[in-house]
C-alpha cells in the first residue's frame, strides 16, 4: 500500500507540474478529486478491505487529498504569476530592471524657519495676511510716513520697475493695506519676500521678513514687549535673554531695534556677533500717528505696535551659519543638513 501510495503522489506532482494553463490545472484536479476521480474510486474500493486494513487506506487517501489539494494552490500560483510576467513582458515592461531613484526633497532651512515663525504669532492669536511684492512707491514708503526726500529711503534702496512702482523693501506696507480694509482690533502677521540693494556676509538682495501688526484699544510698549519675549522664548529657549534698543523708524515711535544674547557663544562674543554678545533681529515700535492718518484711524481711540523681523537671521542664529549667503547657493551639501 506504501508503494502504491508513493506512485501516486509522484503521479499527482507531475500532472501538477504538466498543467500550463489554469483550465488544465482545474482538469487535474477534477481527475483525482471529482465524483469519480481517481482518489474517490480508491475510497470506494475500501468497502472491500478488512476493517483492518480500511483504517490504512482512509489514512493513505487523506494525505493523498491533502498533497492534492496544497500542490494545486501552488501551482495555480505559479501560472498566476507567470501569466503576469507574460502580460507585462507584452506590455514591454521589464520589473527586472532596477527602478528609477527618486531624491526625496523636503522644505529649505529657510522656508522651514519661516513657518516655524509663523506657527509661533498663530499660536499667539496673529492671522496671517498677504501683500504684493511689486508694490506701490505708496505703501512702501509714502503711507509710512517716508515721502519722496526722506533721508529714511536710502537705508531701503529698492530696485525700481518704474517711478511709482517697486519691489517691496519690507512687509510693513501690509500693515497699511491691512489697516485701509479693517477697522481695529487688527492683529496680524505678514511673511513673505522682499527686495533692497544689498549684499554681503548678513545681507542678500532678496531676503524674507515677517511683518506684525497689533492695533487696539489700550495697547502699550509693554504688550510689545511681552509679545516678542514670548516669541523668542518659544524660538530659543526660555533661557535666551533680549533687550531693545532704541532706534529710528518714521512708521513707529517710539522704535526699538530688538538683539537677542549671541546663542553662538552665549554673549561671550564671537565672530558672528562681532564680539558684542548680542544680535539684531527685528526692528519694532509703537505705530505712528502719522500712519493712522492714512489709513483713517483715530490716534486718540488706538495705539498699536508693530514688528519686522528677518527670517534668514534667525534661520542663521538657530542653525549657527555665518554666511547668509549659503542659503540661496543650491548647494545640497549645505541643504541637505535641515
Ligand atoms: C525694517 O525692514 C522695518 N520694516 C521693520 C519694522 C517693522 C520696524 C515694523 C518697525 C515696525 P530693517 O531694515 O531693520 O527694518 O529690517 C528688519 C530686519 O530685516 C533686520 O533686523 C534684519 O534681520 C533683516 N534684514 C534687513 N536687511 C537685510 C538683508 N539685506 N538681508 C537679510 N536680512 C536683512
Amino acid at each position: 500500500m506504501k508503494i502504491e501510495a508513493e506512485k501516486w503522489k509522484a503521479e499527482i506532482e507531475r500532472d501538477l507540474a504538466a498543467a500550463a494553463d489554469e483550465i488544465a490545472l482545474q482538469q487535474v484536479k477534477a481527475r483525482y478529486l471529482g465524483r469519480k476521480g481517481v482518489l474517490t474510486s480508491l475510497l470506494k474500493e475500501m468497502g472491500g478491505l478488512s476493517p483492518n486494513e480500511r483504517p490504512l487506506l482512509g489514512q493513505v487517501i487523506n494525505e493523498l487529498k491533502q498533497g492534492m489539494e496544497e500542490g494545486f494552490s501552488r501551482r495555480l500560483a505559479e501560472i498566476k504569476r507567470q501569466k503576469e510576467l507574460e502580460e507585462l513582458e507584452a506590455e514591454g515592461i521589464d520589473i527586472t530592471l532596477p527602478g528609477r531613484w527618486r531624491a526625496m526633497g523636503r522644505s529649505h532651512p529657510v522656508t522651514q524657519v519661516l513657518e516655524e515663525v509663523v506657527d509661533i504669532f498663530t499660536s499667539l492669536g496673529f492671522q496671517v495676511a498677504d501683500g504684493p511684492e511689486v508694490e506701490l512707491d505708496y505703501y512702501n514708503f509714502e503711507a509710512l510716513n517716508i515721502p519722496k526726500d526722506h533721508p529714511a529711503r536710502d537705508m531701503q534702496d529698492t530696485f525700481y520697475i518704474s517711478e511709482e512702482v517697486v519691489l517691496r523693501t519690507h512687509t510693513s506696507p501690509v500693515q497699511v493695506r491691512t489697516m485701509e480694509h479693517q477697522r481695529p482690533p487688527v492683529r496680524i502677521i505678514c511673511p513673505g519676500k522682499v527686495y533692497r540693494c544689498d549684499a554681503d556676509i548678513s545681507h542678500t538682495p532678496m531676503f524674507h521678513q515677517v511683518e506684525g501688526l497689533l492695533v487696539d484699544r489700550g495697547v502699550t510698549f509693554a504688550d510689545l514687549k511681552g509679545t516678542l519675549e514670548a516669541f523668542v522664548h518659544l524660538m530659543f529657549g526660555r533661557d535666551t535673554r533680549l533687550r531693545f534698543r532704541p532706534s529710528f523708524f518714521p512708521f513707529t515711535e517710539p522704535s526699538a531695534e530688538v538683539d537677542i544674547e549671541c546663542v553662538i557663544c552665549s554673549g561671550e562674543g564671537c565672530r558672528v556677533c562681532s564680539y558684542g554678545g548680542w544680535l539684531e533681529i527685528l526692528g519694532a515700535g509703537m505705530v505712528d500717528p502719522a500712519v493712522y492718518a492714512f489709513v483713517h484711524y483715530d490716534p486718540e481711540e488706538f495705539t498699536g505696535f508693530a514688528f519686522g523681523l528677518g527670517i534668514e537671521r534667525i534661520a542663521m542664529l538657530k542653525y549657527g551659519i555665518n554666511d547668509i549667503r549659503l542659503f540661496f547657493e543650491n548647494d545640497l551639501r549645505f541643504l541637505e543638513q535641515f
